[in-house]
């Protein structure tokens, strides 16, 4: 038997290289060895989007699209809308008596998140929501309404996961053992920087590109990118180390073309321009076959419907599964 794996993002933007090589380029290698459930958290996006619904809507279907276009394969990949499986929004319900306020208000991930969010939950997180201080229950409902026995995700969700563990112990104590612990399989990579240098890419961090970027939009963002700023004149030797042009070539381009640029780069036979131009051919290329699929479910809508569809019906049947044993376990089998 295959051991189950859920994981899930939030539909709030299109996925760009930070979500691919952090996350997606591993799931669509996990996706032949695993029962997989990928959770589109459009329940838990409303938590900071609860005045946008209409933001949160379009990304469903324009992540469903990206996660397809990298390779998720919906024959191997259950493809589900968190909102349409309420046994989770039942399971939140009951996991929210087993943590204490206190255990929320220290999780590691939300206070970082609570602090990014001014706007919305105040300077000290005064006017932070039950809703979104609970999010790691329904979380932890997520994993747990489908068995997950292996989570994928970047080292940011790890608090996640351990709030999702203490829950499972703290039920099997009370209840019997019914759930399991789950695991995380961390990505190779977890964390691609910026072509402005930042240690993170992300899209309120401006320093994004994205798998739907046009050619346009590629070039002027390479050609912004930070270089080995002591490199003054086109033949000085420089320290690709300290270059995002060499960063991103070699999370693009084959291995053989990045020894080049590396020795070039180092001996001073190589302008940064030139350098630049050669990695909006690479990373279009590399673009290319991902836009390529896009570009079918982009004129297969009904097709989209259809996978959705088919991987919500096969997620919420697991649910229902899961949910009597919960249930009886709780004695409210009535
Ligand atoms: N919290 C994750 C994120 O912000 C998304 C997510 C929702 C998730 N449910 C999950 C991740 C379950 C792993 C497991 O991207």
């Amino acid at each position: 038997m295959k051991q189950t794996i859920l994981t899930g993002l939030r539909p709030t933007g299109n996925l760009h290289l930070g979500h691919y090589f952090g996350a997606g380029q591993n799931w669509t290698k996990l996706q032949d060895d695993y029962d997989f459930y990928l959770e589109i958290a459009d329940v838990q996006a409303l938590t900071d989007n609860f005045d946008n619904p209409e933001k949160v809507r379009k990304n469903v279907y324009e992540i469903t699209k990206d996660l397809l276009a990298i390779g998720i394969d919906p024959n191997k990949v259950h493809l589900f809308i968190q909102s349409k499986i309420p046994e989770i929004a039942e399971l939140t319900v009951f996991y929210s008596n087993l943590v204490t306020v206190a255990r929320l208000q220290r999780n590691p991930t939300v206070k970082t998140e609570i602090s990014q969010k001014k706007e919305l939950f105040g300077n000290n997180g005064e006017s932070i929501t039950y809703g979104f201080l609970g999010y790691p229950v329904s979380q932890a409902a997520d994993i747990t309404a489908f068995d997950g026995e292996v989570v994928p995700v970047g080292d940011d969700q790890l608090p996640l996961l351990e709030q999702c563990r203490e829950i499972v112990r703290k039920f099997n104590s009370i209840y019997g053992e019914v759930l399991k612990e789950p695991q995380q399989v961390l990505s190779k990579t977890t964390r691609v920087k910026g072509l402005d240098g930042n240690e993170k890419m992300g899209k309120s961090l401006g320093n994004a590109v994205y798998l739907v970027d046009d050619e346009e939009t590629i070039k002027e963002k390479i050609m912004g990118a930070v270089t080995d700023s002591n490199k003054i004149k086109k033949d000085d030797p420089a320290n690709p180390d300290v270059c995002m042009v060499y960063y991103y070539h070699k999370l693009v381009n084959n291995e053989e073309n990045v020894n080049t640029i590396c020795s070039e780069c180092k001996k001073g036979s190589r302008g940064c321009v030139q350098c630049k131009k050669e990695l909006i051919e690479a990373m279009k290329e590399f673009l290319q076959p991902i836009q390529e699929r896009r570009k079918f479910y982009e004129d297969n809508p009904d097709e989209v419907d259809r996978i959705l569809k088919e991987g919500t019906e096969a997620a919420r049947s697991k649910a229902i599964e899961q949910m009597a044993k919960v249930r009886k376990a709780m004695k409210i089998d009535y």
